[in-house]
């Protein structure tokens, strides 16, 4: 998939500070970052360097103190709480680390949760989650509950609840760090294969150097502030 030059994610001198006067801790200290349609970034840097603080706030989730923030040329600090849930809901796709699926659920209704929501019809929800769980090579699977499946294809129904939806934007907190190296390899795979053949945007958190070679530029976060952006080729 060529990425257009259309860009998905603006932040411009974003700030985001905790704390009090004079106990601050700046998260995020004036980062500028854009990242464009179809491209798939890693987010790499130490712990507490602003991953997640990024993280929060690319899926608006937070607020930044100061700052622009442009989702899709829409100004996000703008937005109320509901125009942000709104948003998050119709353009942005999670996966976390740790599934986060619902457990006396099966794979099939759990992707349907977020078709609920959006009140897709019964016939058209359970369509789409089928394609989705297709798309992920779990259709043999659709009535198992997440205890019947392993890690790995946990992981893979919380991709096709994140995509059924068809959002602009997938962000992934470390997609596979609960995963062991085969499984985690099969997911980075699906993560290629899902942002080559759909053009979808991905950016992912990871700590392993190993999963960010999937992607095509890696993001280094250090002390608040973007250190380097380094374009890659695909593994
Ligand atoms: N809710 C919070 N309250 C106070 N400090 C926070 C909060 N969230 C993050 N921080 C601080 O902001 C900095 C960046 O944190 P974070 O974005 O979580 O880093 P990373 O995800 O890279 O480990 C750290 O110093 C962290 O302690
Ligand atoms: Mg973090």
């Amino acid at each position: 998939m060529c990425s257009e030059n259309r860009t998905i994610i603006e932040f411009k001198d974003i700030v985001k500070v905790y704390g009090k006067a004079n106990v601050k801790t700046y998260a995020l200290n004036r980062v500028n970052l854009n990242i464009k349609k179809g491209e798939f970034v890693s987010i790499m840097g130490a712990s507490g360097s602003g991953k997640s603080t990024s993280m929060n706030i690319i899926g608006c989730l937070d607020y930044p103190s100061s700052g622009e923030y442009l989702f899709d040329g829409v100004n996000v600090d703008k937005l109320n709480k509901n125009q942000m849930a709104l948003l998050r809901r119709n353009y942005i796709g999670f996966v976390f680390q740790g599934f986060n699926l619902l457990g006396r659920t099966t794979a099939l209704e759990n992707v349907e949760l977020p078709l609920i929501y959006r009140k897709t019809p019964t016939k058209e929800r359970k369509e789409l989650a089928f394609k989705a769980l297709k798309k992920v090579g779990l259709e043999s699977v659709i009535y198992n509950t997440p205890a019947e499946l392993s890690g790995g294809q946990q992981q893979r129904v919380a991709i096709a609840r994140a995509i059924v939806t068809n959002p602009l934007v997938l962000l992934a907190d470390e997609p596979t760090g609960n995963l062991d190296s085969i499984k985690s390899i099969e997911i980075m795979n699906l993560l290629k294969q899902l942002n080559e053949e759909l053009g979808i945007t991905i950016i992912m958190v990871t700590h392993e150097e190993e999963m960010a070679q999937y992607s095509n530029r890696v993001i280094y976060f250090r002390d608040g502030h973007i250190e380097s952006s380094l374009k890659k080729g695909y593994k």
